[in-house]
């Protein structure tokens, strides 16, 4: 369901910010690139997952996808035309190890080489994720990442890439949100591997942190002046009311989505409250791992797209615990929430509780159910809006304190959305999966606009106004 609730807009504009203050769009290699089988790629754990039937919503895959394997030049036209200065991208796997023993693929390491060239050329600062959820599926075939084998196999794989890139890339983000990777792949079974098993997704889990922690000095030393962290998806989580059964179920739940990765990173180990209810399905911990976990990062990568209530409800789930709907609230395309003062307090109790060297947004985003017009335009006000909101959220966590440097909207591009397919748009561009046409939608133009300061500060509070989507007083057209 979407809504479209009248809601007042916030100023916002780019010289709220710091001067250093990093402005970018954020993409993934299996989300994008396309080219499946081309150059040495070997297959993925989202191939095979996509060749099941009925997994994924429209039936499609990444096979060709937005085809940025050909398409990269322009993309990045489009990103630096923006006037961002930063890109975070995705290294594929599979294109750099065809198997457990193989030396690495030359060709594959040249994509990325041409890429990150690509970006340096056209004023984008490279920001590589090492991995965006695309394992290689030989790795899978021997455990996948409920193996301490695939650990390894990621020291391996961040070694050789980091060495090949590290003269020009030097911000690494280890991995996109383990939790995904976790629970959304062996738990709920909805993404690749497919798998449903709560206990082998909590050793999932600690492998991929594992797996950080053990990366982490390798990328350092093969790169010095690197700057290392992970991006984690967390949420602000509230009970469904104030009884006290429910406000202990939400805490626990707090524990299981944000706690259990940040206490571990940030040297605390695995918080108590969770791992005691996880009795039996506590995770196999060896001398030594807690230790590597809780290796010093550089900044703590936040993907921000929605809040979460919780009830107390016995034997529905492991921790006894469920997910209550938020009722008539606005909402993307997808259902998720919108409510960027939950961003604000998100990026508080982060500030507050862990105090990261520094934080990036490396994710938000909306998915709107975009139409081309009859002049061939998205006037996507609802994402316009969704953006202008969820910046001044941000402006407003770093005048409470909260050491902010920088924003990655997700995405550049319209892609492959996971088990939504290419049902769900997220792009500021346009993409037509059957001509690869890129059309800036209204949000990239804002987003541009804002770039480039047309966008004033300190202007009246106003609504969003009538079909055109212009927003009146804050914002001054080119
Ligand atoms: C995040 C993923 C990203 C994209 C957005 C919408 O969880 O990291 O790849 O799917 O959600």
């Amino acid at each position: 369901m979407t809504t479209s609730l009248q809601h007042a807009l916030p100023s916002v504009a780019r010289s709220d910010f710091n001067n250093d203050f990093l402005w970018g769009t954020a993409t993934s290699a299996y989300q994008i690139e396309g080219a499946a089988s081309l150059d040495g790629r070997v297959e993925s754990i989202w191939d095979r997952f996509c060749s099941m039937p009925g997994v994924i919503r429209d039936g499609s895959n990444g096979a060709v996808s937005c085809d940025h394997y050909h398409h990269w030049p322009e993309d990045l036209d489009i990103a630096s035309s923006l006037g961002s200065n930063a890109y975070r991208f995705s290294i594929s796997w599979p294109r750099i190890f065809s198997g457990p023993d193989a030396e690495p693929n030359a060709e594959g390491l040249a994509f990325y080489s041409r890429l990150v060239d690509g970006m340096l050329a056209r004023g984008l600062q490279p920001w590589a994720t090492l991995y965006h959820w695309d394992l290689p599926q030989y790795l899978q075939d021997q455990g996948g990442w409920n193996s301490r084998d695939t650990v390894h196999a990621f020291v391996r794989f961040a070694d050789v890439v980091s060495r090949h890139l590290g003269d020009r890339v030097k911000h690494w983000i280890t991995h996109n949100e383990p939790w995904c990777t976790a629970m959304l792949g062996h738990a709920d079974g909805i993404h690749a591997p497919g798998i449903k098993d709560f206990k082998m997704a909590i050793q999932v889990c600690h492998h991929v942190l594992l797996s950080h922690g053990l990366a982490t000095p390798v990328i350092r030393a093969n790169v010095p002046d690197s700057r290392i962290g992970l991006a984690l998806n967390l949420h602000p989580i509230s009970a469904a009311t104030d009884k006290a059964e429910d406000q202990t179920a939400a805490d626990l739940y707090d524990g299981l989505r944000n706690r259990w990765y940040l206490d571990p990173l940030y040297g605390r180990g695995y918080p108590t409250d969770v791992w005691n209810a996880l009795a039996d399905l506590a995770p196999a911990v060896k001398a030594g791992d807690m230790a590597a976990i809780a290796v010093s990062t550089d900044f703590l990568g936040v993907n921000f797209y929605f809040p979460e209530r919780i009830e107390h409800a016995p034997g529905v789930s492991a921790l006894n615990l469920r997910l209550v709907d938020a009722g008539d609230v606005e909402r993307t395309a997808f259902g998720w929430e919108v409510a960027p003062a939950g961003m604000t307090t998100l990026l508080k109790r982060i500030q507050d509780d862990y105090a990261p060297a520094a934080i990036y947004i490396t994710e938000n985003g909306a998915t709107y159910d975009d139409v081309l017009d009859a002049q061939g335009e998205i006037q996507d006000v609802q994402r316009r809006d969704y953006l202008i909101r969820h910046l001044a959220a941000i402006k407003e966590a770093i005048r409470l304190g909260c050491q902010v440097r920088g924003y990655f909207l997700w995405s550049l591009l319209d892609n492959f959305e996971w088990a939504e397919g290419c049902s769900r748009r997220f792009g500021i561009i346009h993409v037509d999966f059957v001509t690869q046409r890129r059309t800036l939608k209204l949000s990239g133009k804002w987003y541009r606009d804002f770039l480039a300061g047309r966008v004033l500060p300190a202007a009246p509070d106003v609504n969003t106004a009538g079909a055109a989507g212009v927003v009146k007083g804050e914002y001054l057209s080119a």
